[in-house]
């Protein structure tokens, strides 16, 4: 059982910096997923912005409106991009099939996860748990639960 990693960040960098030791992670073991909880502007596009950047992935290629709901990246592993914000049912959640990704190969990392109603998947307990939060202006207290370290 690991213990939640509490980090205070100060700018948009330093989470992006954050998220970037994540995915490094995150590609190392081929797979999983990381659920991302937080509020409008917490900071949750700049987190995946950094994770996406240890697969390979440009910066500006990760979307940071909400029209595209999933993107996938021919990445080497596989790498999922989900923001379910406009989402509002659950069944068009369960539509995107999302559990799925998580058999094969392939990391998936989700935006607006308080929209997921909580599965039974085993799937869920297995996933890095990640909630930012505001503290003020360019601070941000972000937890992360499913990980040893990041070093
Ligand atoms: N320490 C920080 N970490 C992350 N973002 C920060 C920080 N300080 C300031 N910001 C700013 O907060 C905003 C975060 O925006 P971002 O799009 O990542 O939020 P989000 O959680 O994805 O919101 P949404 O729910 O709308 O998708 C950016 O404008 C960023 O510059
Ligand atoms: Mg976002």
């Amino acid at each position: 059982m690991s213990h939640d990693l509490r980090i205070i960040t100060n700018s948009p960098s330093e989470t992006e910096e954050l998220g970037f030791k994540l995915g490094r992670l995150l590609k190392a073991k081929g797979k999983g997923m990381a659920l991302l909880y937080g509020d409008l502007g917490a900071g949750k596009t700049v987190f995946v912005k950094g994770v996406a950047s240890a697969f390979g992935i440009a910066k500006r290629d990760i979307g940071s409106a909400s029209f595209v709901i999933a993107a996938e990246y021919e990445t080497s592993p596989p790498f999922y991009h989900i923001d379910l914000y406009r989402v509002e049912r659950e069944e068009d959640i369960e539509a995107l099939g999302i559990w799925e990704y998580m058999d094969s190969e392939g990391v998936a990392i989700v935006e607006w996860a308080e929209r997921l109603a909580v599965p039974s998947a085993e799937i869920y307990e297995d996933a890095v748990k990640v909630r930012i939060d505001h503290i003020d202006e360019n601070s941000r207290e972000i937890i992360i639960e499913g990980v040893e370290s990041l070093e």
